[in-house]
């Protein structure tokens, strides 16, 4: 199937055409269409060309207008105010081009041409530690992020890039070497299960740690047996990223996002890699010696006190930390994957970090200009405006948050459903679709680099700019289709009048595949949420205005239907895109 041409492209290509034939000079101008309130598309891109070829808006917009090629497409246009182009579609155009769309699986949607090869890394969490309220917009906009440019046809690779190194794990694995049964599976196989062993095993080694100065001095020992190998070392350390492993795949099913352990490779991933690199930066002159550390510096890198601060390569006790492990990241994504593009979804509070990380990469040749990107975003907020945190002041579970929110949707599925028709396994199905759905698209919908306030009650209301609100759009669309059954089948009539909510309808319809360039190329999936929900909302707007069923005749039922279809399956794949169940009843 091949792409369909949107009718924004069409009249783009008439008004350039037009607009080349008045003034060849002018060829490459843009015609700047944007939608409009007072047609369907206005041109306001005469005003600045006028000012360059020094002549008069208006006029030069009437001889556009003389020129243009209406063909099937444009209906009407004229030169209104000081220069603008208003536009009218034909009816025709517009349920073509739908149809056209609704013949292709992908809804016209065009893969890109040329295909790069994209990392997406997203989630990082840390071994042996809960994940939190911290790593859920990592998380989420990773995931969507990841599924979009995918969609688009872009060559993806996932990384979870966790923290699965470092000093901690000389205590755990000490700890675990002297009690060998902490981790046994009595308690269960689940993901809570190998949570809270972990949690044991955490809270029960710090203790040891903390109280007894020998036990202290054998987990530094551990450290370095780690680090350098040792097999027996290695075996306890594994054993506590496969615990870690159980837990954080609970987690990622429930929330249904892509991450599986193909894409789970660790900071422990470049161990070998870094002696290496710390030779090859420290010869090119990239890395220099400081204080026995190996320091990158930066001009404009500066402490309060007006001294530099570097990125520290290597630690003065040898040791490399988080600024290694990033550095041998990039240089293998570009290198050996051959990441043309990398999307780094981190919290804004690491942007320094990955400044440093990035420019020290770009010094020592590794990173080309403009191919990473570290993507930050803001926090979440509890209701008093300050970060989220329990009552208790303590950071909130992830898992946690998730049994909230699906608890409050139980009780919306169960009050939306008063006839008790549905199971309390469905309820409970539904729950989760509803609640885990909540919690993506309130995070989703909000602008990437703006904090936001968690609340449920908003999250799963459903009236306004919420998940619930567009999958009961989507049901009650899929319980028409049904009512409609074999009586009536959904099929386009391009020879019909539209009505104005048909119309502005079919044209947001039109307009789902340039969402996706935007967001593709500002990497902002709030830009498909907002797009769903005017969706929705247009969509109800056409619903009270024109009646479907009951339409006067049998050729409008059809096209109606049509457009309902075409709308519950852009709602959908808009919504899969997210991350976010649609189900076919609630
Ligand atoms: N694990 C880190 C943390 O929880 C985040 C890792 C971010 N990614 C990276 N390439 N440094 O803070």
């Amino acid at each position: 199937m091949s792409p369909v041409s949107s009718l924004t492209t069409a009249v783009h290509q008439r008004l350039a055409d037009a607009l080349a034939a008045a003034r060849p000079e002018a060829a490459d101008a843009d015609p700047l269409l944007r939608p409009s309130d007072r047609a369907d598309l206005q041109a306001n891109g005469m005003l600045a060309l006028a000012k360059r070829l020094k002549g008069n808006p208006r006029e030069l917009a009437g001889q556009v207008v003389e020129r243009v090629n209406n063909g099937d497409v444009i209906e009407e246009i004229e030169v209104s105010g000081p220069g603008f182009l208003n536009i009218t579609l034909t009816d025709r155009a517009i349920i073509s081009t739908l149809a056209a769309r609704a013949a292709d699986e992908r809804l016209g949607v065009p893969l890109v041409e040329h295909p790069r090869t994209m990392i997406v890394e997203y989630s990082q969490p840390n071994v042996a530690k809960e994940m939190h309220v911290g790593h859920l917009r990592s998380t989420v906009i990773g995931d969507a992020l990841a599924r979009i440019l995918g969609f688009r046809g872009e060559h993806v690779i996932r990384r979870n890039h966790v923290g699965d190194w470092g000093t901690q794990f000389g205590m755990l694995i000490q700890y675990l070497l002297e009690h060998p049964h902490e981790l046994d599976h009595e308690g269960g196989e689940g993901g809570d299960a190998a949570m809270s062993r972990l949690n044991h095993l955490y809270r029960a080694s710090r203790q040891v740690f903390d109280a007894d100065p020998e036990f202290k001095e054998r987990a530094r020992a551990r450290v370095v047996e780690l680090q350098s190998g040792d097999p027996e070392t290695l075996a306890l350390w594994q054993r506590i990223v496969d615990e870690s492993k159980i837990y954080f795949n609970a987690i990622y099913r429930r929330m249904d996002v892509l991450l599986t352990d193909d894409d789970l490779v660790g900071e422990s991933a470049y161990n070998d890699d870094l002696a290496t690199l710390a030779e090859e930066l420290e010869s090119s002159g990239v890395a220099v010696r400081s204080a026995g550390a190996l320091c990158v510096f930066f001009d404009d890198v500066r402490g309060a006190d007006g001294e530099q601060v570097p990125l520290i390569v290597r630690k003065a006790d040898g040791g490399f930390g988080y600024a290694a492990t990033d550095l041998a990241a990039v240089r293998q994504r570009v290198g050996t994957l051959g990441a043309e593009t990398m999307l780094y979804v981190v919290d804004a509070r690491q942007a320094l970090h990955f400044r440093m990380v990035f420019e020290t990469a770009g010094r020592a040749g590794w990173l080309p200009e403009g191919v990473a990107h570290h993507l930050p975003f803001g926090t979440v907020l509890g209701k008093d405006g300050r970060p989220f945190k329990t009552r208790s002041g303590e950071v909130v579970r992830l898992a946690s948050l998730l049994d909230e929110a699906v608890e409050r949707a139980a009780e919306v599925v169960r009050e939306k459903d008063r006839d008790d028709r549905l199971s309390a396994a469905e309820v409970a199905e539904r729950a989760e679709q509803v609640g885990i759905g909540a919690v993506k698209y309130a995070d989703l919908s909000t602008s990437r680099s703006r904090d936001y306030v968690f609340d449920l009650d908003r999250m799963v209301s459903l009236s306004g700019d919420t998940s619930v609100y567009l999958q009961y759009a989507y049901a009650r669309i899929q319980s028409i289709l049904r009512r409609a059954g074999d009586t009536a089948r959904a099929s386009a009539h391009p020879e019909l009048p539209l009505a104005p909510a048909e119309r502005a309808l079919g044209l947001h319809l039109d307009s789902f595949a340039e969402t996706l360039d935007a967001v593709a190329e500002t990497y902002e999936p709030h830009k498909l949420a907002g797009y769903l929900y005017t969706l929705a909302t247009q969509y109800s707007a056409f619903y009270e205005n024109c009646p479907v069923l009951a339409a006067e005749d049998p050729a409008t039922v059809a096209n109606r239907l049509f457009l309902c279809e075409l709308t519950a399956r852009t709602l959908r794949l808009g919504m899969s895109l997210l991350g976010i169940h649609t189900p076919e009843r609630l």
